[in-house]
């Protein structure tokens, strides 16, 4: 079980989209998660959805081996994150899971604090104008002072940090993205709140990859542990659904 470590999924499209993949995985999925997959207007969108929630059913299996990667059932808390309604296991398991263009993660814990985010990195992002509008003033006067591609860089280390962290946390939008702050450097990667949030900054820790060149991922660790959970990356764990 994973109760003292984080274990990693990671898979970029290119790579699992082979013959045949998309319909292996979308079988995996249940019947709601399968009407989701076919609302999407756009194929890639479809076949994003239905990688991440078939990477996910295989990778609580993993963790799970008893449980087969269809008998996972979902429900949602109270701002929309889901967690594993049954069937039940002996330690409980949490996730968290990230999907975007080409690249789809999620981890798999014991704690519930953990969170994950990936997203696609663009190089025609104006990182100043999309800042101001979202992130702490100090982020902003970080990314000020950095040249054009810095800033670009940091600014999405900011975006999965932050994106990590309210996915940790369960709230999805609902705390503003400028309540806190992240500070990035090479020694080490730091959270500070506004006065009014309850929470403290030395409860958790962070973790920045990146799964290819245009893609930047954040996990979130909440849990306490000292120095953090240890995190286990794992290949695509397809195998299993393409059988
Ligand atoms: C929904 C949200 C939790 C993450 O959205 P996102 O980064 O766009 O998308 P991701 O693929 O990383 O995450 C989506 C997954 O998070 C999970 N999720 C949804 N609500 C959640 C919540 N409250 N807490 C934790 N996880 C949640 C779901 O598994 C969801 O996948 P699904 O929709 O396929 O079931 C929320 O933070 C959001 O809407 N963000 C918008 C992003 C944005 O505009 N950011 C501005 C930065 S400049």
């Amino acid at each position: 079980m994973a109760d003292d470590r984080i274990e990693l999924f990671v898979g970029l499209i290119e790579t699992i989209d082979a013959p045949g993949a998309a319909d292996a995985c979308r079988c995996l999925l249940s019947a709601e998660e399968r009407v989701r997959a076919d609302r999407f207007m756009f194929e890639r969108h479809r076949r994003q959805y239905i990688f991440a929630h078939a990477m996910l059913r295989l990778a609580l299996s993993k963790v799970a081996p008893d449980v087969d990667p269809t008998d996972w059932s979902f429900a949602a808390g109270r701002y929309g994150r889901p967690f594993v309604a049954s069937p039940k296991t002996s330690t409980s398991l949490h996730f968290s899971l990230s999907h975007a263009d080409g690249c789809v993660a999620c981890v798999v814990s014991g704690h519930e604090a953990v969170g994950v985010d990936v997203e696609t990195v663009s190089r025609r992002v104006a990182p100043l104008s999309t800042a101001l509008r979202f992130f702490a003033p100090e982020e902003v006067e970080t990314l000020r002072g950095l040249p054009e591609p810095a800033a670009i860089e940091r600014f999405f280390d900011y975006w999965t940090l932050k994106e990590a962290y309210l996915k940790a946390r369960g709230f999805g939008l609902n705390l503003p993205l400028d309540a806190f702050a992240m500070q990035v450097s090479r020694e080490a990667i730091e959270i500070s709140f506004k006065p009014d949030i309850a929470d403290d900054p030395q409860g958790w820790r962070f973790q920045l990859c990146s799964p290819s060149p245009s893609h930047r991922l954040a996990i979130a660790d909440g849990s306490r542990a000292e120095g953090g959970l240890p995190i286990t990356r794992n290949a695509w764990p397809l195998q299993e659904a393409a059988e």
